[in-house]
């Protein structure tokens, strides 16, 4: 059977914590892959969670199945982080997703189910492993311009240039906040800009949002989605709480349609549920258990939100810092960018030469088209690092 097999490429992200774990040098920086660490370089379970855990270990006396849409009280917590408390919630579904990945996937697998073979539009460049997740579905991907590695912006007319070339009853994935991986987002009057011209077009919009709470706080990060929930009649969302709540390994996310009425919302919701049974039937539980606890406990909710703006402010630090230093070594505004970007990542426009010397000579750790976790930063060796930086550009 398996002979006829070649090798699976590895992941170019996660491969990241293999390599970095096996470094035995002194100093190692990880600015790889896209989880939280503190000071220590730590990433420990936040205070909520932790108590909503305990709370969960004494109170649970079943573990008996809950449903193909998991938890359905997390549903309804997550579309309220997700589309605020103005949404018409009469045509609004979720279903509890194994992370946002799992999210990404119920979403695709029910659009394959409503319009087989659809195209789906991914901003260029786009998080690596949308391009996977699509196809699996039976998607045909695209590409829309989204960034200008000179300038570390938004290519916001190239952008839309690109839009109006989609087809009416084609998909475009957008990033809610936070861009993975370049960190450059759209501001107010570009979302608004982007909704018309889905409308015009009659493009269906799938926002991505796996970073809320990152960029500019937990509503500022929510305000395009919900811009294009009050303007366009359909759309589809999968959210993660792997950052926010820091529950990565429990694989919490979920999946949102909005229909047109209630009753599509339905028959979509059914059909979607439908391809999860199929895919691993019912998603785990305990992360989100106890993310909906956190979300419905007034003071849980409230201690949440202060240590996630606590992150948000440091990683916002961090990327003053970083910036300031790069400025200072490198004689030049070239990196400035940085400290304007939002959310855990930025691009440094390296080539993946300058990369690959980082880590052998330097072990710097970041993605081969140079993205670094700004989270991951190291507040008192900003200055080394980047004079690492500086001395692989030529
Ligand atoms: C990332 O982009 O680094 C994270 O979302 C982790 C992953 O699964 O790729």
């Amino acid at each position: 059977m398996f002979e006829t097999l070649q090798p699976a490429p590895a992941d170019k992200i996660l491969a990241l914590i293999g390599l970095y774990r096996a470094d035995t040098r002194p100093g190692k920086v990880d600015l790889g892959v896209g989880v939280y660490k503190d000071r220590d370089g730590r990433t420990p379970v936040m205070r909520a969670v932790r108590e909503a855990e305990k709370r969960l270990l004494a109170g649970q006396d079943t573990k008996t199945y809950l449903g193909l849409a998991g938890d359905t009280g997390f549903n309804a917590a997550m579309i309220k982080l997700a589309f605020g408390d103005k949404a018409d919630l009469s045509r609004i579904r979720a279903a509890q997703a194994p992370g946002g990945s799992g999210a990404l996937r119920l979403v695709a697998e029910l659009l394959q189910r409503s319009r087989p073979g659809a195209t789906v539009w991914l901003s260029d460049p786009t998080w690596p492993n949308h391009l996977p997740v699509m196809r699996a579905a039976g998607l045909q991907v695209r590409e829309y311009p989204y960034f200008d590695a000179a300038s570390g912006a938004v290519r916001f007319n190239d952008m839309l240039a690109g839009l109006k070339t989609a087809n009416s009853g084609d998909v475009v994935l957008l990033h809610g906040c936070c861009h993975n991986p370049t960190g450059a987002n759209l501001d107010a009057a570009q979302w608004a800009k982007v909704a018309d011209v889905l409308l015009e077009r009659g493009l269906l919009p799938f926002v991505d949002i796996a970073y809320q709470g990152f960029g500019e706080g937990l509503d500022a990060d929510a305000a395009g989605l919900r811009l294009l929930a009050e303007k366009v009649p359909e759309m589809v969302v999968a959210s993660s709480c792997s950052k926010n709540f820091a529950v990565y390994r429990d694989r919490v996310g979920a999946a949102m349609i909005m229909a047109k009425d209630g009753t599509q919302a339905d028959v979509a919701m059914s059909q979607m549920l439908a391809a999860a049974r199929a895919l691993y039937s019912m998603p785990p539980d305990h992360g989100a258990a106890a993310v909906r606890m956190v979300l419905e406990d007034a003071d849980l909710k409230k201690d949440w939100e202060s240590e996630l703006e606590e992150m948000r402010l440091r990683m916002l630090r961090l990327r003053v810092a970083f910036a300031e230093a790069l400025r200072r070594q490198s004689n030049s505004d070239r990196f400035d960018f940085v400290a304007s970007h939002r959310g855990m990542f930025s691009r440094l426009g390296l080539t993946e030469a300058q990369v690959e010397r980082l880590r052998t000579e330097h072990a710097v750790y970041m993605v081969g088209d140079s993205r670094i976790n700004v989270a991951g930063l190291p507040e008192d060796g900003m200055d080394e690092l980047a004079k690492a930086i500086v001395s692989v550009l030529d």
